[in-house]
């Protein structure tokens, strides 16, 4: 054998995985068809629409918000070129560092196709075709954007995220397909910079997958932002003409045409094992295209394993990561633990969403009794202090222990404060235990401790 591990795909899950293992003392290799590493999130995700979320947010606030701080900077003008040059810089300071990282461990890479020749041989053809065996192999191939049955994705007018984030101009008239993470996300990023944004989306709310709050609050700001939300709508059509867009859809009350000069089709993405020949190494796919694993992420061949966006589960960088590590280690005769449970959602729209552990609707069907802590930023002093009052901080407590069971979030930064509950959740803390931890002042997070404390006989302070 050449190798202990090969893993093919650079993304989070991929990367990370080559790092653990190469510290675990595995010779390794890592195998991207692309000329950057960093998979999807680095190059056409994670990175780059968090680069133009602040962009834009910064031109939102340099509108909206200065000249109620006393800052009069005249009319703001937009240089689209250099915001997308700006992107593209963050983009390529990453996956540079990810090509350190892999020199630094002394981790080969392989730039090329990969795909199985059998169990132990995985051919590259890049430039050079070459033939390595490894003793195990990972798949960490993640996924590509899906789209709708009888929907062409022409890639210039009908496009996919990744088009999106290199657009030449900012769009008249957005039409977003899909009230999702990458639809909210991109869809504020245009409305922020000017464009007139629509949403159609199939669910009768927005961010169907989380908390019914949040979708039903970030509805109501993003509708006080200026996005148009088309709900409970089914696409039945998209053509392109020109430079014009149309799009028909099904509503309960009949049917919509919106037209624009771009329509972002974002309905979830899907397992991407094109070029793979996972059959050659008699790896099976289950009936979506994911490649099947059991609960340590090993395949029906036992020294093959998958991860990240490829296997079942949240199609998220960190779950990735988490699965990335958990291989490396179990492969180094380790017993690592991934709690799924405690993998946090978050989408980077202003104010930012997230949320962690179960939902209230979850908890209803499962039939357990719970109670619920809630607290609004409207009424937190660091919130007030920056203008950013939508949103709450909940809590969720099982009504006879009060254990925290959920939490979700909409609001300035939690992103970074779900962690916070995250952490303590993984440590089974109570709400009265959160409640009791003493949060600095005046912060964000004194939300959070204001919820656990209304979960915890309603003992609020400030409302
Ligand atoms: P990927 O990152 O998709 O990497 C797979 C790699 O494998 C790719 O580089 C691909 O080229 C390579 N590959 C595939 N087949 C082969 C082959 N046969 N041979 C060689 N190489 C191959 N997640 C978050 O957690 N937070 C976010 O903020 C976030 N934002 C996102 C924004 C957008 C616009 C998008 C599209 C996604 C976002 N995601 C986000 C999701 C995140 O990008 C994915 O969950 C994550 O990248 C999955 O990692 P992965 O390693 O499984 O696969
Ligand atoms: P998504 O699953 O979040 O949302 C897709 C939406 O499209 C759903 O609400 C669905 O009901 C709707 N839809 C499906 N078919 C439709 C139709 N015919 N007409 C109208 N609406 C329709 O998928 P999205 O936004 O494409 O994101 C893909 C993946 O990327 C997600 O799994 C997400 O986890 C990941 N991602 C994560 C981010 C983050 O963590 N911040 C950011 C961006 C993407």
């Amino acid at each position: 054998m050449n190798y202990d591990v090969i893993i093919i795909g650079s993304g989070p899950g991929g990367y990370v995985c080559a790092i653990r293992c190469a510290q675990l003392g595995m010779k390794t290799a890592i195998v991207e068809k692309y000329n950057t590493l960093g998979g999807t999130c680095l190059n056409v995700g994670c990175i780059p629409s968090k680069a133009m979320l602040d962009s834009s947010h910064q031109y939102h606030d340099a509108v909206h918000k200065f000249s109620d701080h006393g800052i009069n900077i005249g009319t703001p003008k937009i240089d689209f070129k250099q915001m997308v040059a700006r992107k593209q810089g963050v983009v390529d300071q990453m996956t540079k560092g990810v090509e350190f990282l892999m020199k630094k461990n002394k981790i080969d890479t392989y730039t090329g196709m990969g795909s199985f020749i059998d169990a132990n041989t995985v051919q590259v053809k890049g430039e050079k075709t070459a033939e390595i065996k490894g003793k195990n192999i990972i798949i960490a191939t993640g996924s590509k954007p899906s789209s709708i049955p009888g929907i062409e994705i022409d890639k210039k007018r009908i496009i996919t995220s990744t088009e999106a984030l290199e657009l030449k101009e900012i769009p008249k008239h957005l039409i977003v397909i899909g009230g999702g993470v990458i639809g909210l996300e991109l869809g504020s990023v245009y409305s922020r910079l000017g464009a007139e944004v629509s949403i159609v989306e199939y669910a009768p709310s927005i961010l169907a997958s989380m908390d019914a709050s949040l979708g039903k609050e970030m509805g109501r700001v993003m509708k006080k932002q200026g996005m148009k939300l088309h709900l409970g709508h089914k696409v039945t059509g998209v053509t392109a003409k020109g430079k014009t867009v149309t799009v028909t859809a099904e509503g309960k009350k009949g049917e919509i045409t919106l037209e624009g000069d771009y329509c972002l089709v974002a309905v979830g993405r899907k397992p991407h094992t094109t070029g793979l020949h996972a059959d050659k190494a008699g790896v099976k796919l289950d009936d979506r295209g994911r490649v099947e694993v059991n609960e340590h992420l090993q395949t029906n061949i036992p020294n093959i394993y998958a991860i990240g966006d490829v296997v079942k589960g949240a199609m998220l960088a960190h779950k990735a990561e988490e699965e990335g590590v958990a291989v490396a280690e179990m492969l180094a005769g380790q017993k690592p633990h991934i709690n799924y449970n405690l993998v946090p959602g978050v989408v980077y729209t202003w104010p930012e969403v997230a949320g962690v552990g179960q939902t209230e609707e979850q908890l209803k069907e499962a039939g357990v009794t719970y109670k619920v802590g809630q607290f609004p930023f409207r009424a937190n002093g660091r919130a007030v202090a920056g203008m950013d009052i939508d949103g709450f901080v909940k809590i969720l407590a099982d009504a006879e222990t009060d254990e925290v069971l959920g939490a979700h979030m909409i609001g300035p930064r939690v992103a970074d404060m779900i962690t916070q509950i995250a952490t303590a959740m993984e440590f089974r803390a109570s709400a009265e235990d959160i409640a009791r931890v003493c949060h600095a002042h005046p912060t964000t997070s004194e939300a959070t401790k204001e919820a656990a404390l209304a979960a915890t006989e309603n003992r609020a302070i400030h409302s």
